[in-house]
């Protein structure tokens, strides 16, 4: 990670400090960052928990996203859920005496998201939320914790869909709360021009001109439950029989999935890939089987049909538009429509302009 911070270098702009800790908020994390590189007003300092350490996990991102190295970085990843939140809400509560900004911004639903909404605002900084007002209302999600607690902390929420809006109208807040489309739009955007160009992903595991589905795995409420990870697994392995899968996997279901498909040819188990991998792989294949929130949407992007691996979704647009289905639902297949909720990649301005726009800048 030695990309430049560059947006930090004029202190006396509004200073927005941005805490960081697992895949998919460093890649929330990159086009809001280049949209604050284009303002006049803000600088932005960024913090990473280290709730995600391997390579392929964080160092990645930060390199081909051009994300600039953070001002600190944490090890405070692994443990059980209020282990590592408040070893996160420590350490982040120093930084942010020391750093003293102007806002924090936070990403989604992760232990990173919540401890960083939980330590500013109990130091009255403003907490600024991306990804704001997703419900599953399934209160046994970790994540679903973590994003309804944040949300109820936050002064700015920048909500993805109407959906998200009228979630968070339900619980009480309307003041602060903005609908701005979804800035994975405008990741996708911009991986999608560089991964043509840049990723061999598809010729190095030797499937071009092959049909594949991409997949991957890694809710806790899928891999911590042993009978509902073998059922998932029986799901993905009767797909194997008329497509061959290629899985890239995430760290805590590698060991598992390697010792269940260890007979199965017509299963790719991989390690986690790249940002430019992965969209590579999305454009290539024929569908989607996951569990994560951001491949969902990634998916449509790509107009690829999805299917689910959980029993609700917060992105139930994929599922009204008929580009997504749930894993357990055999109604009858919807006609496919638009999405118009996540924008064309416009987000990220969007998130800015309301950001100067409250703050007087
Ligand atoms: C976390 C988020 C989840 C998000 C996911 C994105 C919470 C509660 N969950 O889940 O919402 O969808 O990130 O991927 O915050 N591990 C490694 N190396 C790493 C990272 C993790 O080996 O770089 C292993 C460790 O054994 C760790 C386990 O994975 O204990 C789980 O990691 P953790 O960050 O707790 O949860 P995720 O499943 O990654
Ligand atoms: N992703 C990736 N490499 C992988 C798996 C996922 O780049 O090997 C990307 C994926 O394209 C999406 C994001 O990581 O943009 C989703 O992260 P994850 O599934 O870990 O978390 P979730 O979105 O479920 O919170």
């Amino acid at each position: 990670m030695t990309n430049p911070d560059v947006s930090n270098n004029d202190l006396n702009r509004f200073h927005i400090l941005t805490v960081v800790g697992a895949r998919p908020q460093f890649i929330k994390a990159a086009p809001i960052n280049r949209a604050i590189q284009q303002s006049l007003t803000l600088r932005e300092s960024i913090i990473h928990t280290g709730q995600h350490y391997d390579a392929g996990m964080s160092d990645v991102f930060f390199d081909e996203l051009e994300i600039p190295k953070p001002v600190r970085r944490f090890d405070l990843g692994g443990g059980g859920h209020g282990r590592m939140t408040g070893r996160m809400l420590e350490a982040l509560e120093d930084c942010m005496e020391e750093l003293k900004p102007d806002a924090v911004l936070v990403y989604g639903d992760t232990n990173s998201t919540i401890a960083g909404a939980l330590a500013a605002a109990k130091l009255h900084i403003p907490v600024l939320h991306v990804e704001a007002g997703l419900r599953s209302f399934n209160r046994k999600m970790p994540e679903e914790i973590n994003r309804v607690m944040a949300d109820h902390l936050s002064k700015l929420l920048f909500c993805p869909t109407r959906t998200a809006v009228l979630n968070l109208k339900n619980e009480g807040i309307e003041t602060g709360a903005h609908l701005v489309g979804d800035v994975m739009a405008d990741a996708t955007l911009f991986a999608k021009s560089k991964s043509k160009a840049l990723s061999k992903i598809v010729s190095k595991l030797g499937i071009e001109n092959q049909p594949f589905a991409l997949c991957t795995i890694h809710r806790a409420e899928n891999s911590d439950d042993a009978s509902r990870l073998d059922a998932i697994i029986d799901f993905v392995a009767e797909k194997a029989k008329q497509i061959q899968i290629v899985l890239p996997a995430h760290p805590r279901v590698i060991g598992r999935l390697k010792s269940y498909f260890k007979d199965n040819s017509a299963i790719r188990l991989i390690d986690p890939v790249g940002y430019f991998d992965m969209h590579a792989l999305l454009a290539a294949c024929e569908f989607v089987l996951t569990d994560s929130g951001g491949l969902q949407k990634e998916a449509y992007f790509h107009r690829k049909p999805c299917i689910t691996l959980r029993d609700e979704t917060e992105w139930v647009e994929t599922i009204q538009a008929g580009w997504n289905r749930l894993w357990n639902d055999s109604s009858p297949a919807r006609a496919i429509s638009q999405i118009d909720d996540y924008g064309v990649g416009d987000s990220s301005g969007k998130i800015i302009s309301i950001i100067e726009n409250e703050f007087g800048l």
